[in-house]
């Protein structure tokens, strides 16, 4: 199969960046052991600027949400006839929802450090269907990306650890890295490649579309796979999982 895309992008992908203050090429490549650290970091940063996102953004995106609370305050309120009650709710709510969205994070950081991320090597370059993939600009680690052979469906690659560099964003970076993947996807005979997502910020779904994907399905309330969430976590932390798909038999993958 060819595609726009895929066909520009032969041996290593290089691109140049759109900040013409650097100049700087980027250069996907696949993970070596060397490289753990800078990736830790990128992947942790990526995980906790989502805390902010989940704990105050996601709200306007759950109005559901917002009439729990606004029925919580007025029952309490009517059952301790205390004003203040009314004044503190706001506060109580936003404080509890950056709490748990921290507490969660942490939590699924835990939970992916002691499977794949505690052992990139292990975990993707001794399967066949998986890869680890990073981005470099002069020597620096600056985003990854990995693929990772859905179990249960033939054909169907997932895509995983999608994060920039914050200082490297917007200049095409995880365009480059989406690419890659979708290049191994397509020489590994995959019809699928998927992914899930629970950003609110735009980056992440411009990017994807970007790439060609097309947004299947949403779930709300939505709670990572194994975890079990307690009545206090589902009160302050709810949040939408975007399902994306790019059918590489089909799709037109979009052309940088
Ligand atoms: C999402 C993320 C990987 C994008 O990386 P990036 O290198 O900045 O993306 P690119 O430069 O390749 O941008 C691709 C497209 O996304 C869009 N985009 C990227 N950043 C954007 C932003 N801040 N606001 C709006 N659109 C944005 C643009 O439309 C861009 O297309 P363009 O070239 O036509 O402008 C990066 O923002 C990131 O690491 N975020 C934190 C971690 C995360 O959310 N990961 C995804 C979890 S599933």
């Amino acid at each position: 199969m060819e595609t726009r895309a895929l066909k520009r992008d032969t041996g290593e992908h290089e691109k140049e960046p759109q900040d013409q203050s650097k100049h700087r090429a980027v250069f996907v490549r696949e993970y070596k052991p060397a490289d753990n650290a800078q990736v830790l970091s990128i992947f942790c940063d990526g995980l906790m600027e989502m805390i902010p996102d989940t704990a105050f953004r996601a709200l306007r995106h759950h109005p559901e949400s917002l009439l729990l609370y606004s029925a919580v305050t007025v029952a309490v309120y009517l059952a301790t006839a205390c004003w203040w009650v009314i004044v503190l709710a706001p506060a109580v709510v936003l404080c509890g929802r950056y709490i748990f969205s921290t507490h969660l994070t942490q939590r699924y950081l835990k939970c992916a450090l002691s499977k794949d991320m505690g052992n990139i090597q292990q975990f993707y370059t001794k399967q066949p269907g998986f890869c680890f993939w990073v981005a470099v600009v002069e020597d620096k680690v600056v985003g990854t990306v990995a693929a990772v052979k859905e179990q249960k469906s033939d054909g169907v690659v997932i895509l995983r650890r999608m994060a920039v560099d914050q200082d490297y964003r917007q200049r095409g970076i995880g365009v480059a890295l989406g690419q890659k993947l979708l290049e191994f996807a397509v020489a590994n005979k995959c019809s699928y490649v998927v992914l899930g997502t629970t950003a609110y910020t735009p980056a992440a779904h411009k990017l994807y579309q970007k790439l060609g994907f097309r947004c299947v399905g949403v779930t709300n309330g939505y709670v990572t796979p194994g975890f079990r969430l307690s009545l206090l976590e589902r009160f302050f932390y709810r949040v939408s999982h975007h399902h994306y798909v790019l059918n590489l038999q089909n799709d037109d993958i979009t052309d940088q």
